[in-house]
């Protein structure tokens, strides 16, 4: 039993063994594997600056490095044997190393706790999950850009209420996603300096006797800025939340997405064609073709929301510093990461192939006489009072309805019968391009507006793509 006990690296003031229930409660293996390349990173960095300080000599760091680099090819390889009884990632691999390298794995340790450890494990791996949201939104905006440019003069109705209302280009429609995935690339970019702050030397939690160098391992793992307070620094998880927080923001931004998707391919609309390898088909229903991965990405969202919500509710109240409970943070944030990756991914790769039916979507413009405020407005251009022209354009809309004729489709003796004012030139206000072209303010759908929404957009691309984020 004492044996079997001092394996644990902890063990010294056990008389008795672990009780195997315990053990499997309170391992967190299943989630932190995950961040093991990231604890070799800090390990490394860590070792390098105990090297500098002179509290390990160069050859024991040269020792280190290479038992971590040993680590590191077992763990790609998929050869590291796991051991629940350790506990967790950080525990595994030092005792891997030990048994590797002998006492200068021993020394590791040396000024580190897994408090500090941990916080700085996950901070990389958070940053990490941010960086490849971003790579994947930009994947996303280019998918909107190819399809807005390609649709500039393509019309369809702008909805409120999901009722028609108004004509816009598609590349309006498209663009308006484009900025809100623009956000929430900035979100992450305003959020990553928080992120990047190395915990590394606060040890349990007050510091510690040993000359450690903070910003020496800050910089070797690549962050800018060194912990200011180290009780903050093992019991902070705001970066965490902060991530969740743009995740769940990018589902919500992509669930709208993903709804019109799935209200558009249906046949009732019928403005898109999905790519078959994005849809799935009925193990009854030979005709059907279904939006499953729009449908599944609204149905992630939930999980995020709630992986936030998790977090919040396990940090509540906790005293400071670290406490167990903190433990559970990677679940929801690695759950959260991928759902939120996938689904970023798969719906610019379906929104790449996607086909629009323009004249399904011309056709939807006239069922709803989007043409009507054109109406009224030219009205009250000849001198008719807007308050006049509003009813009057409805009893115009009622009787074309009546006939099952768009208002453009009324000949001009019909509609001189409701007003003298109506002219000829009136079919040209009437034409739905031409309304379209009509919205000249900056931001509206007219095509002045729209290029120069696809320039800014382009611009921006141009630069994240071609700079560092
Ligand atoms: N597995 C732990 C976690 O993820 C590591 C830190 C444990 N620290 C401790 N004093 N028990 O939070």
């Amino acid at each position: 039993m004492k044996g079997q006990e001092k394996e644990k690296l902890w063990g010294g003031r056990f008389a008795s063994a672990t009780s195997s229930l315990v053990e499997e409660f309170t391992q967190s293996l299943d989630y932190d594997r995950f961040l093991a390349l990231h604890d070799l990173d800090g390990s490394r960095a860590h070792a390098r600056m105990l090297a500098h300080t002179g509290i390990i000599t160069k050859d024991e760091l040269q020792q280190i490095l290479s038992g971590l680099d040993r680590i590191q090819n077992e763990l790609e390889q998929d050869e590291f044997t796991w051991n629940p009884g350790l506990e967790d990632v950080h525990m595994n691999i030092e005792k891997r190393l030990t048994d590797l390298i002998g006492s200068a794995g021993q020394k590791l340790h040396t000024g580190r706790s897994r408090n500090d450890q941990v916080a700085l494990d996950f901070r990389l791996y958070t940053a990490a999950a941010l960086q490849e949201w971003q790579q994947v939104l930009r994947e996303l905006v280019q998918a909107m850009l190819d399809q807005a440019e390609d649709h500039r003069e393509t019309l369809l109705p702008g909805y409120t209420h999901l009722q028609p209302a108004q004509p816009v280009c598609l590349a309006q429609h498209l663009l308006a996603y484009a900025r809100m995935f623009k956000r929430d690339h900035e979100r992450i970019e305003d959020a990553l300096p928080r992120v990047k702050v190395s915990p590394l030397g606060a040890a349990a939690l007050a510091g510690t006797t040993y000359p450690l160098q903070p910003e020496q391992v800050a910089g070797h793992v690549g962050f800018e800025e060194v912990f200011k307070n180290s009780m903050d620094a093992v019991s902070d998880r705001d970066f965490v939340l902060e991530g969740l927080f743009i995740a769940s923001m990018i589902m919500m931004h992509l669930s709208r997405l993903g709804e019109e998707i799935i209200l558009w391919s249906n046949p009732g609309f019928g403005f898109i064609i999905l790519p078959d390898a994005y849809s799935t088909g009925s193990s009854i229903m030979p005709q059907k073709k279904n939006p499953d991965v729009a449908e599944l990405v609204r149905g992630k969202t939930g999980g995020v929301y709630g992986r936030l919500m998790v977090l919040f509710t396990t940090m509540k109240a906790l005293p400071l510093t670290y406490n167990r409970d903190m433990q559970e943070d990677k679940e929801p944030f690695i759950e959260a990461h991928r759902s939120g990756s996938s689904s970023v991914r798969v719906m610019a790769g379906m929104l790449q192939q996607t086909v629009f039916d323009r004249e399904r979507m011309l056709g939807a413009l006239k069922k709803g006489y989007l043409n009507a405020t054109e109406l009224a407005d030219y009205l009250v251009s000849k001198g008719m009072p807007f308050r006049q022209a509003h009813p009057l354009t409805g009893q115009l809309v009622a009787s074309a309805e009546a006939r099952g004729l768009g208002l453009e489709d009324l000949n001009l003796e019909t509609l001189r019968d409701f007003s003298g004012l109506i002219e000829g030139d009136v079919y040209d206000v009437l034409d739905y391009q031409h309304a379209v072209q009509r919205r000249v303010t900056p931001g509206g759908t007219g095509p002045e507006s729209v290029e120069e929404q696809i320039r800014d957009i382009k611009e921006w691309m141009d630069k994240k793509n071609g700079g560092s984020v």
